[in-house]
């Protein structure tokens, strides 16, 4: 079955050494960890540590982290293996090319378009958001039309996008420098709430650390999640449930550790270096949700944490305004690293797909001077600045968390297969424990799968319908590689 052939990993490796599609080395294990940072640290601590806390896991929201860690963790084993192995630079496309086949590679490829360039527009919104409510306290009003999360176009968060495409277009190692400075300021006011915060903690508001649970009426319909529909389960919330509820939830805040993967080909050592990446940027990450989140409930009761801006009004709740201002700036400034490297994963990954011929092979052309994949990264950053502007994004910002985690479930499989039929592939990473961390890490996202809504199953659903039949359309007859496994090198 054509659908099902597989690229060698040799070949994968070879084409990315290929004339005007190849990008260039510069980033080091560090620049990899910022870059890992730059990209996970964002809306979730920002924003849905006190939606978590407040309505489904109360102070037990640093449980709810430390759930969602431990699947990520699972998952980052499983993508460190293949990173080491299949240094290219569309990630779990590539990886899923050169193990289940075309087909899925393409399906793969298709979803995580879900995770990057939509959860880059969720992304920009959030910051059109933040940066109303900072002008707010300046007394400069931006109109509701324009701005923030009720704007019929929002103009900030397309433009802040179209900004980023500029530096992603100019250069990766330009974009490694922008992105460190943001960083720093980022990482600055996630210690000083830690910090400053440790001295308005009350052990008062840890009482009850896991609120005693209770069934939630009316969350019926498409909007429960699936697992209640599949098994008749009551929804309940807070109890120890709610801290996996919750873990579903507070998931998107480790979104981008896997995006690292997609720097493959920039990276100066990438069998070393990858792994390195990605494992150390998402344990970093881990330690610093779980000690914000115990911080932040420590000085505000749950139940009146803010579930819009959760960390700033913490402190203006205990009479710091001026910290809440800081920290809002620095929100801003972590968000805008979040939408820029999420739109780098983006490109890299279809780079890698339009070089195959599975898309029209001209948009991965590199550019000359800059070595970056210039046309492909101008496309996304149009189209995400036009899902920015103009669509609704809150209802459909759980479809990135599907997307994402269904990208984690086939690349944990994929470890174990090729573990099967290239048993003899040099692995400078090796997952642990195979196979029982890869079935761990899927048991793990699927069970958060099935905490998603129903209704974002059914978008999921026909987003991939749609993705398949471009495939048919389009990739099918074109692909460079042909039934007989070889590539085809015609240009
Ligand atoms: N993990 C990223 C964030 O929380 C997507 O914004």
């Amino acid at each position: 079955m054509s659908v099902f052939r597989t690229k060698t990993v040799e070949q994968s490796i070879q084409d990315a050494e290929g004339g005007e599609h190849r990008l260039k080395r510069t980033l080091s294990a560090l620049d990899l960890t910022v870059f890992g940072i730059g990209v996970i640290v964002g809306t979730g601590i920002f924003v849905l540590t006190g939606v978590a806390a407040r309505n489904t896991a109360g102070p037990a929201v640093a449980l709810s982290f430390v759930v969602a860690g431990i699947a990520c963790g699972l998952a980052a084993l499983c993508y460190a293996e293949f990173a080491s192995t299949v240094p290219v630079a569309g990630s779990a496309y590539t990886f899923a090319y050169a193990t289940i086949g075309e087909f899925p590679a393409w399906i793969i490829g298709w979803d995580l378009m879900l995770e990057m360039a939509l959860g880059a527009a969720v992304v920009a919104s959030g910051w059109s958001g933040y940066l109303t409510s900072l002008l707010r306290n300046f007394g400069i009003d931006l109109p509701a039309s324009l701005a923030g999360d009720q704007a019929v176009v929002n103009v900030p968060a397309a433009l802040i996008v179209l900004a980023l495409t500029a530096v992603l277009v100019a250069g990766i190692k330009l974009s490694a420098r922008f992105n460190a400075t943001m960083v720093a300021i980022k990482m600055a006011v996630v210690l000083l709430v830690i910090v400053a915060g440790l001295f308005f903690v009350k052990g008062a508001n840890y009482q009850p650390f896991i609120p005693p649970s209770h069934v939630v009426e009316g969350r019926g319909g498409l909007a429960a999640p699936l697992i209640q529909v599949l098994f008749g389960v009551q929804p309940v919330v807070f109890g120890v449930f709610g801290i996996f509820t919750g873990a579903a939830l507070v998931f998107f805040a480790y979104i981008g550790f896997d995006v690292v993967a997609t720097a493959a080909e920039e990276t100066r050592r990438p069998q070393r270096d990858l792994p390195i990446g990605i494992i150390v940027s998402l344990a970093v990450c881990t330690i610093l949700y779980v000690v914000v989140s115990l911080v932040v409930v420590g000085m505000q009761h749950y139940s009146s944490l803010s579930v819009s801006a959760p960390l700033a009004d913490a402190f203006r709740a205990v009479g710091q305004p001026w910290l809440a201002t800081l920290i809002s700036v620095g929100g801003i400034t972590g968000l805008t690293t979040v939408v820029m490297i999420l739109m780098l994963g983006q490109s890299r990954v279809l780079f890698a797909m339009c070089r195959d011929n599975l898309l029209p092979r001209s948009l991965a052309r590199v550019h000359p001077r800059f070595r970056t994949p210039y046309r492909i990264t101008v496309v996304i950053g149009v189209v995400t600045a036009l899902l920015a502007a103009f669509i609704p994004l809150a209802a459909i910002a759980e479809l990135v968390n599907i997307g994402t985690l269904f990208a984690f479930v086939v690349v944990s499989i994929a470890v174990i297969i090729l573990r099967r039929t290239r048993p003899e592939l040099p692995r400078s990473f090796r997952t642990p424990w195979v196979p029982l961390v890869p079935v761990l890490a899927v048991l793990a996202c699927v069970y958060l799968m099935l905490n998603l809504p129903v209704e974002t199953w059914l978008r999921f659903a026909v987003w991939m319908v749609i993705g398949a039949a471009v495939y048919f359309g389009y990739g099918h007859r074109r692909s460079r590689v042909q039934v007989t496994g070889e590539p085809v090198l015609e240009n």
